[in-house]
């Protein structure tokens, strides 16, 4: 019969060296101790052990269960289930391009392209050097910056493909490159173990996570009535102020009179369908119990 693999780490797997074990079972200890349920320690876990190895071996799956008195399965699970854990060894920098929609057609999609050529690896695939993991990644809540590129979970936003060559080959070089908005860049496995919850004592990093940027805020600001520079006439945005009729609102920008009803457009989208609540010949019942 030929063997088939389905993905799933081979057991038994090996324990971590004697050291290892004992410096990872205290960090773990105190992440587990956050949480009511210790299963709940399971995602910053999986990060722990990836901050060690660089990615979730089957050791480190061996180690997360045992921890949280999960079975291997139930780890390996969740382990492939989220795509910021690595299932297999990569670079020190994950370098995701967002091929998401909005994305793709702000030239996400050149970008990725060209960083193909540029490494010569494909999707997944890591530089020789084992400096630069390439990833096309889905939606990165972004998309007012698009097109974005991900380093380490960490944004450069409004990318190019001529800007995203520029920052892989810094990256590779070992050139300081800092990301538009947030912390500054680290390792994979350094950024993994601030995942995992610990602290980042770089100075200045936390001061630098920052909030939201200003293309972020432009429907805040179009809200509050206040003009945006390339957002067309203000009063095409008029929103309506909190506690301001929102029928006249809509009204209003629709062209009618105040008080003037709207027109009406009979479809069946419009009529009221029957619901078990308006139906007396279907009256709504207490819902029974499966089993019941
Ligand atoms: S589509 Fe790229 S961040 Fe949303």
């Amino acid at each position: 019969m030929t063997d088939v693999s389905l993905g799933m780490p081979q057991l038994p797997a090996p324990d971590y060296p004697a050291e290892v074990r004992a410096r990872l079972e205290a960090d773990a200890k105190e992440v587990i101790a956050r949480y009511p349920g210790a299963r709940s320690a399971l995602l910053p876990l999986l990060h722990l052990v990836q901050a060690e190895e660089g990615h979730v071996t089957r050791t480190g799956v061996r180690f997360c269960a045992e921890m949280l008195d999960l079975t291997t399965a139930e780890v390996t699970a969740v382990a492939t289930f989220y795509s910021m854990y690595r299932r297999g060894p990569g670079g020190d920098y994950q370098v995701g391009v967002c091929t998401n929609t909005l994305c793709a057609v702000m030239g996400g999609d050149a970008i990725f392209e060209t960083l193909q050529k540029h490494l010569g690896v494909g999707n997944g695939g890591t530089t020789e050097d084992g400096k630069v993991t390439l990833e096309h990644i889905e939606c990165n809540a972004a998309c007012d910056f698009a097109p974005v590129v991900m380093v380490n979970w960490e944004f450069f936003d409004n990318q190019t493909p001529d800007s995203a060559k520029r920052l892989v080959d810094d990256l590779r070089e070992g050139r300081t490159v800092a990301p538009t908005r947030g912390a500054p860049l680290c390792t994979y496995k350094e950024t993994a173990r601030i995942l995992a919850g610990f602290p980042d004592r770089r100075p200045g990093a936390v001061e630098a996570t920052g909030g939201a940027g200003p293309a972020s805020l432009v429907g805040l600001r179009l809200a509050k009535g206040e003009a945006v520079p390339g957002a067309g006439p203000a009063a095409d945005h008029v929103v309506p102020q909190r506690g301001a009729d929102p029928a006249e609102a809509e009204g209003e920008r629709a062209g009618r009179a105040p008080g003037e009803a709207p027109a009406t457009h009979p479809s069946s989208h419009d009529a009221p369908r029957d619901t078990s609540a308006s139906d007396p010949s279907h009256p709504a019942g207490p819902t029974a119990e499966e089993g019941e």
